[in-house]
């Protein structure tokens, strides 16, 4: 049962945009639920809404049943209100919807297995049956209070402050909840009093890719496009964004506009929504446009930049083929994005993307690896960017074709699937058996050691099926939900334990046997020590150190790139010492390097483990192949060293005990644990 409040909701042709709550999360539902109803173990969907009078529609919303397919049907219950209520007013009707929803389920046949609330309303109607009947509810927000909050975009502060609200009931009640994307599970939901990351999972959404995929550069694009340039043949620059602030298309003519070079290579197309005249435009998109204007002008770019007036949204997949075509780029200057769906657009279509590093782009970018990411802030850095891809045509068709195959992965398909299975191990998935002092644990690093070689992979894993008695934890440098990805990408069983962020973060395997618990003893024995501020401060004064993405740094990991200087991460120690400042440095791949509260490794987390559950030192064997693995190496008596190790690690101190694989990632971790099994490390 899946409950949604807002807007029109309808079985068939919702009419989008028809109210402002009409949108974006009504159309995620309805292909949600379209792609689950065609799964077969699915017996039944309800949609649940609220029935309202609509003079200002053709159609009959206090319907109390329509049918959507065979399985599926839409019902609406009826509130104290009749007339139809912005989502700001909904909440006074959410305790009627909760009586009629429970009377609803108690007459019904059939108990729904499982509720979905969609956005922060529907979850607290959701809890309410959850408590009456005990169904479990999951719970996706779609957007975020606090993210409002943050942009300074509260009209109702009232009716914000009470969104927050019950999106803090959501967190903390929910089994589960579901996001889009790493910037959404890991630094939206950050702030949340509730914020529970082993909880939340992500699962990419669907996109239509076929409609970009297969699109021409039709007739009516061109003439769209062509009469504002001189040359319109010429490589295009494309955007396409809605003109708010943060959406910094004029960042996009500023790099253009001073790069010599790009003005001469490429033309620069602006897809700005439709208008008819300026004053006509909110405020905000009014003013936004103007600043265009000015810019276009001050450059003085006429005949190079086209900026439709009008457009209809089906000439969108046809402006992509037409940039396509012409061997272009799309560009998102975005200052914050936290999804971005026309990245995913443009990887459909067949166009390589220059994006900012801003959470959403970030996410897709790195799984498609059709473009570059370039910081926010940094004008030069885009123009260069989008000169180099546009430079480079062998590396533009690998871009391209690389885009065009990740983006069938956003498939509601595929969506679909993942999130049954995520439902089904929530009812079903056995309680983890408890660790046993005798059992035997094998913490394995990920890149690099269990993936990088698909035949590796496939070797772990069937070895890991015939050997289920070994408990499997992860030890990686990448974040909770980044290392969940790859794993399930990968097909390896579900960890009993991770260790993420480079030992400052532990996880552990939860009752439901689907989600994760957060280890809060270990947070609050790093929180002790560990001035981040400072630590920050001083380490951005070190030359030659770069931040990595926003996204990489986490509560008690600051994460750099270095470049191939050897010696840097020694500078940086030097530089720490020097202000008095305590911290773990800690050098990997000979371009990363991480901070951290000082004496934290993967090998203080791996002692952590061990304490948890009991286990003597014998009982533990760890596997890695770079730096960031080197002190887990060290400190354990059983270490295997897989055969396609970073050089800094072969060098590192200490590691003389460990076992050499002669073969390369999950090969050489498997070929070590038979070494360790067989040299009679047993289990009784
Ligand atoms: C992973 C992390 C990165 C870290 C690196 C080395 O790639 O994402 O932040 O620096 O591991 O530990
Ligand atoms: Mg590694």
């Amino acid at each position: 049962m899946h409950i949604a409040l807002q807007g029109c909701l309808r079985a068939n042709t919702v009419e989008y945009g028809i109210t402002s709550d009409t949108g974006g999360h009504i159309q995620y539902l309805m292909q949600l639920v379209s792609a689950s109803a065609s799964d077969p173990r699915v017996e039944r969907i309800d949609i649940v809404t609220r029935a309202f009078d609509a003079p200002f529609s053709a159609h009959d919303y206090r319907r109390a049943e329509e049918t959507v397919n065979a399985k599926t049907r839409l019902i609406r219950l009826a509130s104290g209100k009749p007339e139809y209520l912005d989502k700001e007013a909904l909440h006074t009707e959410l305790d009627d919807l909760t009586a009629a929803l429970n009377a609803y389920i108690a007459r019904a046949p059939r108990r729904p297995d499982f509720i979905h609330a969609h956005y922060a309303d529907a979850a607290e109607v959701a809890a309410g049956a959850n408590a009456c009947h005990g169904i479990p509810f999951v719970f996706t927000a779609h957007s975020l209070g606090r993210v409002k909050q943050a942009h300074g975009g509260a009209s109702d502060p009232a009716a914000l402050a009470r969104r927050i609200e019950y999106e803090e009931g959501a967190l903390a009640r929910a089994a589960l909840v579901f996001a889009s994307s790493r910037d959404e599970a890991e630094l939206q939901y950050a702030d949340y009093e509730n914020y529970d990351p082993g909880r939340i999972r992500i699962v990419r959404p669907g996109i239509d890719s076929a409609a970009f995929r297969d699109a021409r550069p039709a007739d009516d694009a061109h003439a769209l496009l062509a009469r504002f340039l001189t040359e319109p043949d010429k490589p295009v620059i494309l955007a396409i964004a809605r003109p708010v602030a943060r959406k910094n298309l004029l960042g996009l003519v500023r790099a253009y506009g001073q790069s010599p070079t790009l003005r001469e290579r490429a033309n620069l197309v602006i897809v700005a929504g439709t208008r008819q005249r300026l004053a006509d435009l909110e405020p905000e998109l009014a003013e936004n446009m103007r600043a265009l204007f000015e810019a276009i002008d001050e450059y003085d770019l006429h005949g190079r930049i086209a900026y439709p007036k009008q457009h209809r949204a089906e000439d969108i997949p046809a402006i992509y083929a037409w940039a396509r075509e012409r061997g272009g780029v799309f560009v998102n200057p975005a200052l914050n994005e936290p999804f971005g769906l026309t990245l995913l657009e443009a990887a459909a279509a067949g166009l390589p993307v220059v994006a900012t590093d801003s959470g959403g782009p970030n996410d897709i970018v790195s799984y498609c690896d059709n473009g570059e990411l370039v910081s926010p802030h940094d004008t030069d850095g885009l123009a260069t960017a989008i000169e180099r891809v546009l430079a480079d045509r062998r590396r533009w068709g690998r871009l391209s074709r690389n885009g065009r195959r990740a983006a069938l992965d956003y498939d509601w398909h595929e969506h679909a699937n993942r999130y049954h299975a995520l439902l089904a191990d929530l009812d079903a998935a056995p309680a983890p058996a408890p660790v046993s002092p005798r059992a035997r644990l094998l913490v394995c690093d990920i890149d690099g050691t269990l993936v990088g070689c698909r035949t590796g992979v496939r070797r772990f894993n069937a070895w890991q099926a015939e050997n289920d008695d070994v408990v499997l934890a992860i030890a990686t440098g990448r974040s909770f939900h980044s290392a969940l990805d790859v794993l399930e990408q990968a097909g390896i069983r579900r960890p009993r334990c991770l260790i993420t962020s480079v030992g400052s973060e532990i996880y552990h395997l939860a009752d439901d046997g689907t989600t994760y618990r957060r280890d809060h003893g270990w947070v609050h024995r790093l929180a002790a020590n560990w001035p981040r501020a400072d630590i920050a401060a001083c380490v951005a004064d070190v030359p030659g150190v770069l931040a990595q993405s926003p996204l990489e740094q986490r509560r008690f990991k600051l994460s750099y790139l270095t470049g191939d200087d050897p010696a840097i991460a020694t500078a940086v120690r030097r530089r720490l010492r020097r202000e008095g400042l305590k911290a773990s440095v800690i050098h990997s791949h000979g371009c990363y390097l991480d901070v951290l509260p000082l004496g934290v490794s993967k090998g203080a987390a791996v002692a952590r483990l061990r304490d948890r559950y009991g286990l003597p030192p014998e009982q533990v064997i760890v596997a890695g192949d770079s730096g960031n693995d080197a002190e887990m190496l060290r400190l354990s008596q059983q270490s295997i060293i897989v055969a396609n190790a970073e050089a800094e690690l072969i060098a590192y101190p200490g590691l003389t005990h460990a076992y050499r694989a002669r073969a390369g990632h999950g090969r050489g971790v498997v070929e070590g644990m038979q070494y360790f099994l067989g040299a009679g490390v047993r289990a009784s």
